[in-house]
């Protein structure tokens, strides 16, 4: 049984841009592999973990390396069909129903643990909801033209030490600057 709540992930930099005209404004090979592992790594070997976002974050993926792979991939749309993506591809018009059917359905039996994976009205939304535990943030230290953004994080997650398998210090990659940060919803 999947656990009931999920955590966000994300990398945003200085002016909380995330994306531009549907890809990453950055290339960071080491934060992509961070962000694999941690999507991807469960404690059970039997399970695998859920990655939920939406449509333009989806499609923003390059056809070869999407749906994720060793994922459950839910996409947020109330546009597509189900026809637009591979069948294992799961399709939900809200992040209400991908929980429901997560928590509620058979869907969620092998699964460990669920990523919320972006953009700006998925990650708005989930930090909103009483699933949400984290947010997995990597700030890269510069500026970058985006047209996508995180939203502002609510006051009421605070930054909790990062533990022993996330480094806190600097990370550098072709002299861009980052950082791995862990946000915590705080009980009200
Ligand atoms: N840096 C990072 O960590 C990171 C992470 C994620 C994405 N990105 C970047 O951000 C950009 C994409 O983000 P975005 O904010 O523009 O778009 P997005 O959230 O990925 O996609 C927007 C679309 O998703 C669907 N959608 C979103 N929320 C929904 C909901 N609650 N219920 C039903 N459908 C929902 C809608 O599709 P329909 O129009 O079909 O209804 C909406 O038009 C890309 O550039 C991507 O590379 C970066």
């Amino acid at each position: 049984m999947v656990q009931n709540k999920f955590n966000l992930i994300v990398a945003a930099c200085e002016n909380s841009g995330i994306g531009i005209k549907g890809n990453l404004p950055w290339r960071l090979k080491n934060e992509l592999k961070y962000f694999n592992k941690m999507t991807t790594s469960t404690v059970d070997p039997t399970k695998k973990n859920a990655v939920i976002m939406g449509r333009l974050t989806y499609f923003g993926i390059p056809a070869s390396k999407r749906p994720l792979p060793n994922r459950l991939n839910i996409v947020l749309s109330s546009k597509s069909v189900a026809s637009d993506y591979p069948a294992d591809v799961v399709l939900c018009t809200s992040l209400h129903q991908a929980m429901e059917k997560l928590l509620d359905t058979n869907l969620g039996s092998n699964i460990e643990s669920i990523w919320i994976c972006g953009g700006y009205s998925v990650y708005k939304e989930a930090m909103a909801s009483d699933y949400c535990h984290r947010i997995y943030y990597t700030e890269i230290k510069q500026m970058f033209d985006c047209d996508a953004f995180f939203p502002d994080i609510p006051s009421s997650f605070k930054i909790v030490p990062n533990g022993e398998d996330i480094p806190s210090e600097e990370q550098e990659e072709n002299g861009l600057k980052y950082q791995y940060k862990i946000y915590e919803k705080q009980n009200p």
